[in-house]
């Protein structure tokens, strides 16, 4: 039989080229590989915004939006969405209720989140009852569907070491070896790094989306820092000294193109501003097939909607086979 894999996105609304490049390009290859399960972490979005919902459904659609515009297949994936899914709920109630407190609280992704609160004002500065669960429900996400491995990022690696722990511990506990211990399975690409050099988020705003236009684009990346000791185009470039464009360039540019680019930054033939405004073009080429389908969906909402409930569907009825083993293994009435 075919492994299993599960992963998920919080729902932030729009996605930018890191979540493409660290994460979803590994999917679209994975999902040929596996028996894939995608789906969209609201619940996990509440944790953090749960005073601040307007944009919810929306931030939903966006986000499949953008995985179906990059490739995921919906004839091979189950793509759905978390809250659509109750079963997960209920296996986060027993999950719970085996997990010790101090394991979650040395969450290390939790401290992080928590000191983001704390800079914010009013109600949503405090840590919820339900963001120290963060990684409990996380470990229901995966375990629902008794996955083998779990392709995330680097920065969600802690959580799937607590999901091994608490499988371990469920096991052990009721006497079973019903779930599985899953491992990560990381993208090995390079990281892309914001416009400002550090590390690309919505929050920062220094993203590029997937989502926006080739004039969006093109002016954003023309904010792109460079060699900074460079003023005049005659002056020889370093091009491992700069920051943010000629990693973009090695990223999206074919080799002959990025060897071009070292030697005329080298010998000072090139200047920044027209090395970036051709930079903006390879990206733009590269992302045009992407935007054009994502444009598809946009225009036919329905078929988007579809596509969510239908997944949710086959997700909850292999939640359900799931759940009827873990009620009579734990011994529920
Ligand atoms: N925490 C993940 C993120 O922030 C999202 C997520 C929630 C997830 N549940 C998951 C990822 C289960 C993998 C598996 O992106
Ligand atoms: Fe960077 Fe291009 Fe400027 Fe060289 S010419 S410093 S590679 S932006």
């Amino acid at each position: 039989m075919t492994e299993r894999i599960v992963s998920g996105m919080r729902s932030t609304g729009k996605l930018h080229l890191g979540h493409y490049l660290g994460v979803i390009q590994n999917w679209v290859k994975l999902q040929k590989e596996y028996e894939s399960f995608f789906f969209v972490a609201d619940w996990h979005a509440l944790t953090t915004k749960y005073d601040n919902t307007a944009n919810l459904k929306q931030d939903v659609k966006d986000v499949v939006i953008d995985w179906l515009a990059c490739g995921l297949d919906p004839d091979i994936s189950t793509i759905y969405v978390q809250s659509l899914v109750p079963e997960i709920a209920e296996l986060n109630v027993y999950l719970s209720m085996i997990t010790p407190q101090n394991w979650v609280e040395r969450d290390p992704t939790l401290k992080d989140m928590a000191k983001i609160l704390r800079t914010k004002e009013g109600a949503n500065s405090q840590v919820s009852y339900g963001l120290l669960g963060y990684p409990v429900l996380m470990s229901a996400d995966i375990m629902m569907f008794n996955a083998t491995a779990v392709p995330v990022g680097i920065d969600q690696v802690a959580h799937i070491e607590i999901t091994r722990d608490i499988a371990r511990r469920f096991n052990n506990i009721y006497k079973t070896d019903f779930f599985k211990e899953a491992k990560p399975l990381l993208n090995h690409c390079s990281l892309i790094c914001g416009l400002d050099g550090n590390k690309m988020g919505k929050s920062f705003n220094n993203d590029i989306k997937i989502s926006d236009t080739a004039e969006v684009t093109a002016k954003k990346i023309m904010t792109a820092i460079t060699d900074r000791s460079r003023l005049r185009k005659t002056d020889l470039g370093h091009p491992d000294q700069c920051e943010v464009a000629f990693k973009y360039w090695e990223i999206f540019g074919s080799p002959e193109l990025v060897s071009n680019v070292k030697s005329e930054c080298e010998q000072g033939l090139r200047g920044c501003a027209d090395c970036k405004r051709q930079l903006a073009e390879v990206i733009n080429e590269y992302f045009a097939p992407i935007r054009d389908k994502r444009h598809y969906y946009e225009e036919h909402p329905e078929e988007v909607k579809e596509i969510i409930h239908d997944g949710s569907a086959r997700a909850r009825e292999e939640a359900q086979k799931v759940l009827k083993e873990v009620r009579k293994i734990i011994g529920m009435y």
